[in-house]
């Protein structure tokens, strides 16, 4: 994300905006730009992208059916992105910044066996292996917009269930104020990791209310299939009303913890990327708008841009969480 791009003036990987059918019937634009020496990254990123897509059609990895979601705002009623580009413009950076990398790479992550770790203010802390996990509570597919940092959304349907189940389960001491979610950071599997972009593993952070909240959905699958590894396989994060990153892949650990906890982009850039991250178009990136948004897999590179809602659209849901605070402080 510190990448420069050239919508905002920073090269941020442009590949990744691309969407294929429509970067084909924009050929004269595209002509024009590869005149312009810009656009060479991007059919690259395209090409490689779509020769992913051949390898990794939906339909490969075992269903995880989930029941109809009765959260309210669970389900949004707007087309839902293809899988294909779903599970092939990722970011995953413990397997590169360019976002066809994660589907070219993370097929050496190990996903079995696989334990999360709750430590910290809890009654009842310990090693859950994920077959117990994947049975705490019925999965339920719930189908959310996810709004990037980067200024670009997707509508994809999950399979999870809400983290309270978990947390519940666990029983918070009154002490915990927050959750820490650590990741996998193994440089065996994970050619990035140790690269100097971000700081390892990967961390996140919730307030105690935001990780209770209904929404708040521990992911173990998407399409109705387990998780791709390229999307955080076999266990992630997946909070809508707040920007991509704050939905951690690969999850190892959840902490809990008395004080608000470092997360890795706040650690890489804090004035860019703040503890709260919600998706605000009230709040400028440092770098850029954060008004509008392009969603991938229909409006093509051309197209005119979408407004970026409040809360990414689950204002009813989540605004009481933060009435009286100051969003631009806490952005
Ligand atoms: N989790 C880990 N472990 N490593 C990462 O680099 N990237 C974050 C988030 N979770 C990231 C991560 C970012 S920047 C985004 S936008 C989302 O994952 C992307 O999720 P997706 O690729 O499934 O859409």
């Amino acid at each position: 994300m510190l990448i420069k791009t050239h919508d905002n003036g920073f090269i941020h990987p442009v590949s990744s905006e691309i969407t294929p059918q429509r970067a084909y019937a924009g050929r004269r634009e595209m002509m024009k730009l590869l005149a312009g020496g810009v656009a060479g990254a991007a059919l690259a990123g395209w090409a490689s992208r779509e020769a992913l897509a051949q390898t990794q059609r939906p339909g490969k990895l075992a269903a995880l059916a989930g029941g109809k979601s009765g959260v309210a705002g669970a389900v949004v009623m707007e087309k839902v992105t293809d899988y294909k580009d779903a599970s092939t413009y990722n970011n995953f950076y413990e397997f590169g910044t360019d976002k066809a990398d994660p589907a070219r790479n993370a097929h050496t992550l190990k996903t079995s066996p696989w334990t999360v770790e709750i430590e910290g203010l809890v009654k009842k802390p310990g090693k859950y292996a994920l077959e117990d996990l994947l049975k705490l509570s019925a999965q339920e597919e719930r189908i959310y917009r996810m709004r990037c940092v980067e200024g670009w959304s997707m509508v994809i349907p999950w399979v999870g269930y809400s983290l309270s189940a978990l947390i519940q389960r666990v029983e918070p001491q009154p002490s915990a104020k927050y959750l820490e979610f650590l990741t996998l950071a193994d440089p065996k599997t994970m050619p990035f990791v140790g690269s100097r972009v971000l700081s390892w593993p990967y961390a996140e952070g919730l307030r105690m209310d935001e990780a209770m909240h209904p929404l708040t959905l521990l992911t173990f699958g998407m399409y109705g299939e387990v998780l791709p590894k390229q999307n955080g396989a076999p266990v992630r994060l997946v909070v809508p009303w707040k920007y991509g990153f704050k939905n951690a892949k690969s999850i190892v650990k959840i902490r809990f913890v008395d004080k608000e906890p470092a997360t890795a982009w706040n650690k890489a850039a804090a004035n860019e990327y703040g503890f709260y991250s919600n998706v605000n178009p009230n709040v400028d990136h440092p770098r850029w708008s954060q008004a509008t948004e392009r969603r991938i897999g229909e409006d093509g590179l051309f197209a005119k841009k979408r407004k970026t809602l409040m809360f990414n659209g689950y204002e009813a849901q989540v605004g009481q969480l933060y009435v009286g605070m100051d969003l631009k402080k806490n952005y």
